[in-house]
């Protein structure tokens, strides 16, 4: 299994660059502040939160499986002021032992993993007790209109365009069920309109000892 989404991965560096200007970064500063110890980042992309990453965090694993924004990840670690290390790798599978993160980051990424549960179970797995996910993710929409209007998008052309992605996850709710406990939630419109894609959520989420 790999990922491997040529167009969208030219074209998400333009993209994100233009959603951090959006007001993104500033997301990005809320959801790593005060982090601290050994981190594993799942699906850096471009490499959009290093610069954010607290002097606290003493190594980021970040696993990245398209090949071309993980070059990009790989310039990014090298202008980061902490030490961040990327490899090749799957949220289904990641590349850590057994509870041996401090925290794991994911920033939309849940919408693109085949395989949610799975990959929240990897997560669940390589936390240390009283371990954090830190999540920015993009979500099922508050109308039950709106929501029909991303299970379309979802079954036919979105995944499509925006490599892997799905609009209509009900992330909060995986994350329950996975055994992490929610701690934090905040939930906001990004770009500040209803569209299908502008419902997001950023929180922490708690492996309990
Ligand atoms: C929309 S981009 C977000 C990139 C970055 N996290 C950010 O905040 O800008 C989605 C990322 O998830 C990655 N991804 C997709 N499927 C994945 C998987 N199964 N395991 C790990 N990363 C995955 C993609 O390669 C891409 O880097």
């Amino acid at each position: 299994m790999s990922v491997h989404h040529p167009i969208f991965a030219r074209l998400y560096p333009m993209m994100s660059q233009a959603m951090e200007r959006g007001g993104m970064a500033e997301r990005r500063q809320a959801l790593l502040a005060d982090l601290a110890g050994e981190v594993i980042e799942v699906g850096p992309g471009n490499g959009l939160n290093f610069a954010h990453y607290p002097p606290t965090v003493s190594r980021v694993l970040a696993v990245e499986p398209e090949p071309r924004l993980r070059q990009h990840a790989h310039d990014a670690a090298g202008r980061a002021a902490v030490p961040v290390e990327v490899v090749d790798g799957l949220a289904e599978r990641l590349p850590a032992e057994d509870g041996t993160a401090d925290a794991v980051i994911v920033s939309l990424v849940l919408c693109s993993v085949r395989d949610q549960q799975t990959a929240l179970r990897e997560i669940h797995r390589v936390l240390k007790p009283d371990g954090q996910l830190r999540f920015l993710e993009h979500v099922r929409a508050d109308t039950p209109g709106l929501a029909r209007v991303q299970r379309v998008l979802d079954a036919t052309l979105w995944p499509r365009l925006a490599g892997g992605c799905h609009t209509g996850r009900d992330t909060a709710a995986a994350i329950e069920r996975s055994g992490l406990t929610i701690e934090r939630l905040d939930r906001f419109l990004f770009p500040d309109t209803r569209t299908p894609s502008s419902f997001h959520i950023l929180g922490t989420a708690v492996r309990r000892s």
